[in-house]
């Protein structure tokens, strides 16, 4: 049986731990003395340990305290527990959904819409946010189901007391209709439930209940705005809908124009102007290049920049409109279709700007709000750019450079393994040749700055599929579970699935996946890759070292493994030559002390320099020149 004193105690330590990581986190970014920060690094990833050794022996102590069958006093107090760290932004997927999937049966049994719907949109949540990056269809369609359970309540809405769980009804509406058309969602099927869905949540809103509770709460109101805006965006699927579904979608952006001119949506660089722009083209009133053109100018000129040491909301919201707008632009690009320099002209009126915008939010600034937000700008504007440097400086901005120690990973095992390329460049070229279309030594040797480049940008993209591995399973503080390690190894995966989609990063997907597959095919991960046939087997070799000597000797960002130092690194590839790493290169590393050398002080005291350099950077204080970065090799 828990009792309220070891609840309370569970959330008091929990939270004091969670602010004391955050501490650490927030100095981090705010700190400019070198020594200071390298010395803050380094306390950091002790407490850490601690922390985690402490959060551990907590949980282990709730769950055997727990009774087999919940008693409904229990079942209140983990409600407590749960929504509290909820409402406290501890958004940790396997307490939470861990605690309110055993209560739910105990409320479905009291049949209390107030708990029931709180209980739902947690779940709903958490699931979402733990399983939207992945892309994985079966852990939405759990979310997506709680999601459905929860407004399924909407008709008891007058039963439930809370303002706030009341708002959970539209914001689970509101994500119920946006998840159904993301990414995974694209079938015709899903389209037809959200034009249902927004008409229902309409009815909702205008019903006297609602408006008698309602009318002026300012977080449902916002909900309905962004509604609007996620149901607008279908617009993208209009010729899948069948001609009776194509009405339906019209009359109600039609509903959703006329509101929205009502307030002001004819001042040009509002919220509500787009609104009405996008239906006047949906509507076939204005073509495509006035519409371009109307959103260039508000993008240029009329929306203000956010001022990020300002109103954190008034920020947030400005930024959102660029971002809008921006995505709007480049939809109706995609749909022109067009190629060449006639995309050129277009993007370069509007991107250069926009992608201004975006790389310039501050790091902390709102993190797990921007997350998904740089994603999904990453993926809307990717295919209109052009060049495959373009595209993987896009994607460093973007993606990886937001979560600062995949970043500087990346920049490190892509440093350790341009030092081994190099040497076995020389030692032992023939072992590069069928790489990229190489077919002889002496090819292998004109297109040294070429392989050199390749294993670089091989080095800075290998683990892009981690920036999708939800922060709450990259910063835990407490040992992962099963669910949550398997969905670590899942990154190879998702960097081959996210490489696989985009011509400039298709070359590094055998990389992506095979990085954590032994030499020998073996062991490692994910079985069903066989790396031992890949036309770049070497470069994944050289990857797949360089990513062992990183991890290994890293002191400062892991809070699970002490670093060793580099001597001890070679000994254990060397005991693992010929199964877990290629014996030629580990016999080409032993043989070249410049080599050991470098790779000494790059992994020792090299290491603080890259992590400065890349903290200084993610914090705006220092530009990183990717051309740089990216050049070609000499
Ligand atoms: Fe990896
Ligand atoms: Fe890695």
């Amino acid at each position: 049986m828990i009792e309220r004193k070891l609840a309370e105690k569970f959330r008091r330590l929990y939270t004091e731990n969670s602010i004391r990581l955050n501490d650490y986190d927030d100095q981090l970014f705010t700190l400019q003395d070198p020594f200071d920060w390298v010395q803050l690094l380094s306390e950091r990833s002790y407490v850490m340990r601690e922390i985690f050794a402490e959060n551990e022996e907590l949980m282990a102590e709730l769950w055997e305290n727990c009774s087999e069958e919940i008693t409904p006093e229990e079942a209140e107090l983990l409600y407590d527990l749960a929504i509290g760290f909820f409402y406290d932004g501890h958004h940790d997927f396997a307490v939470l959904t861990n605690f309110c999937e055993r209560i739910l049966p105990v409320f479905k049994e009291m049949e209390e819409p107030e708990f029931l719907v709180a209980i739902y949109h947690v779940l709903g949540y958490e699931y979402a946010s733990f399983y939207s990056p992945l892309g994985d269809k079966k852990g939405m369609d759990i979310a997506l189901d709680y999601f459905r359970e929860s407004i399924s309540l909407s008709d008891k809405y007058t039963k439930i007391s809370t303002p706030e769980v009341r708002e959970f009804i539209f914001e689970d509406y509101f994500n119920l209709i946006s998840y159904l058309g993301n990414l995974y969602y694209k079938s015709d099927e899903k389209i037809i439930e959200s034009i249902d869905l927004f008409e229902k949540m309409r009815t909702l809103w205008e019903s006297e209940e609602a408006q008698n509770l309602d009318k002026d709460n300012q977080v449902i109101m916002r909900w309905l705005a962004r509604t609007d805006d996620a149901f607008l965006a279908k617009t993208m699927h209009i010729e899948v809908m069948t001609p009776d579904e194509r009405e339906k979608y019209s009359s109600l952006v039609k509903d959703m124009a006329a509101r929205a001119y009502a307030e002001g949506g004819d001042e040009e660089g509002t919220p509500n102007y787009r609104i009405c722009l996008t239906y006047r083209r949906i509507m076939r009133e204005i073509s495509n290049e006035e519409v371009l053109e109307s959103l260039i100018k508000c993008i240029n000129e009329l929306i203000p920049l956010p001022d990020y040491n300002g109103d954190e909301h008034e920020a947030l919201s400005l930024l959102m409109r660029h971002f809008k707008y921006a995505c709007t632009a480049v939809m109706i690009l995609r749909r022109m279709n067009l190629s060449g320099d006639k995309l050129d002209e277009w993007t370069d009126r509007f991107l250069p700007r926009s992608m201004e915008i975006m790389t310039n939010v501050p790091y902390h600034f709102l993190s797990g709000t921007m997350q998904p937000i740089f994603a999904e700008w990453y993926h809307s504007a990717e295919p209109v750019l052009r060049g495959e440097l373009n595209k993987v400086r896009f994607l460093m901005y973007m993606i990886v450079r937001r979560q600062p120690f995949t970043y500087i990973h990346s920049q490190m095992v892509a440093k350790i393994s341009t030092i081994i390329g190099k040497e076995m460049l020389d030692k032992s070229p023939g072992e590069f040749v069928g790489v990229r279309g190489i077919e002889s030594e002496e090819d292998v040797k004109k297109n040294r700055a070429y392989l050199l480049s390749f294993i670089n940008i091989s080095g800075l993209v290998h683990d892009v599929g981690k920036c999708y591995i939800p922060d709450v399973v990259n910063r835990q503080n407490r040992s992962l579970n099963n669910t949550e390690f398997a969905t670590i190894r899942k990154h190879p995966e998702i960097g081959y699935r996210e490489a696989m989609g985009n011509v400039a990063l298709k070359p590094y997907a055998d990389v992506m996946i095979g990085h954590h597959k032994h030499y020998d095919g073996l062991h490692g991960y994910p079985l069903g890759y066989d790396n031992t046939k890949s036309p770049v087997r070497i470069i994944i070799d050289i990857i797949s070292i360089a990513d062992s000597v990183e991890a290994g000797t890293d002191t400062l960002s892991r809070s699970y493994t002490r670093g060793k130092d580099f001597s001890k690194l070679m000994k254990e590839l060397e005991a693992e030559a010929g199964t877990r790493y290629n014996p030629r290169i580990v016999e080409v590393m032993k043989n070249s002390p410049e080599l050991i050398e470098e790779l000494t002080n790059l992994t020792g005291q090299g290491r603080y320099d890259v992590c400065y350099n890349a903290m200084q950077e993610i914090l705006g204080n220092r530009k990183e020149d990717y051309n740089d970065m990216l050049k070609e090799y000499n």
